[in-house]
């Protein structure tokens, strides 16, 4: 074990002026997650230390913040992937801190659920579920891995800027609707994100790429979209013409 130091961001609203980094001093294994070095300051050093977490296993999303300023899931990443001396942790950016890493999370979540996340079909299921081929599900097995973490939001430069713009987390789900063979909702689906705080508010930074934990393609979905949104207007203009011949 190595002794590894933590700079880690610290401000509570009720009490701090200001926030401000606290270090700290950890003895770490190389194969040790991030996420251990925090529970250990906590059990150990500072039981005031705030963050959240919950599976331990890169499955719930909820230990979400930037690590050496990249955001990512600290039950993920190891001591070895920093190369030791000191690392820097600090909460996801954008969002508002509730206290120390822990930031408020619900206006990511009402803009999830504004695309509506959920499959939509008038149709009862024939079956126990509602089967679909392998061929329609590999459409969409990407998407589905997404475990809103919030890191793609946090990480994208234009949700930084513009504070209406849906963000690639609430873009994947509705990839994951628009494309789903079983959904009955596709045009609907598609026009409510077709406007300049929709898909198009994405200019292709990549960055929501770069940082998703689930390394789901999350440029590629939403770039998708807008080729799908093209492709019903082309048809459209080719039809009016036609009616007008
Ligand atoms: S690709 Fe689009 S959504 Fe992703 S970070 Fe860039 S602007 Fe944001
Ligand atoms: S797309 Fe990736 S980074 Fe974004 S919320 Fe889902 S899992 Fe997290
Ligand atoms: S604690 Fe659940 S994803 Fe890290």
């Amino acid at each position: 074990m190595d002794e590894l130091r933590l700079k880690i961001f610290r401000f509570d609203p009720d009490t701090d002026q200001e926030p401000r980094y606290q270090s700290y001093k950890v003895l770490a294994g190389p194969s040790e997650r991030i996420l251990d070095c925090l529970n250990r300051i906590k059990w150990e050093q500072d039981g005031t230390l705030s963050y959240r977490m919950s599976c331990g296993h890169g499955v719930c999303g909820s230990d979400a913040m930037k690590i050496n300023g990249r955001c990512a899931l600290a039950c993920q990443k190891l001591v070895k992937d920093y190369g030791g001396g000191e690392i820097v942790l600090e909460p996801l950016p954008t969002f508002r801190v509730i206290k120390d890493l822990i930031v408020d999370l619900d206006p990511f979540f009402e803009k999830v659920n504004e695309v509506r996340p959920y499959l939509i079909s008038s149709d009862p299921p024939k079956e126990k579920e509602r089967r679909q081929s392998q061929e329609d599900s590999r459409r969409v097995s990407e998407a589905i891995r997404c475990i809103l973490c919030a890191c793609c939001t946090a990480a994208c430069p234009v949700v930084a800027e513009n504070e209406r713009y849906l963000g690639p987390a609430p873009l994947v789900w509705a990839f994951r609707y628009i494309f789903d063979s079983r959904d009955e909702q596709t045009v609907e689906r598609l026009k409510g994100v077709d406007h300049p705080d929709g898909v198009w508010g994405c200019v292709n930074y990549f960055e929501c790429t770069r940082v998703c934990p689930k390394e789901i393609p999350v440029t590629k979905c939403i770039n998708t979209i807008k080729r799908e949104i093209e492709k019903g207007k082309t048809k459209n203009r080719n039809n009016h013409e036609n009616t007008k011949q």
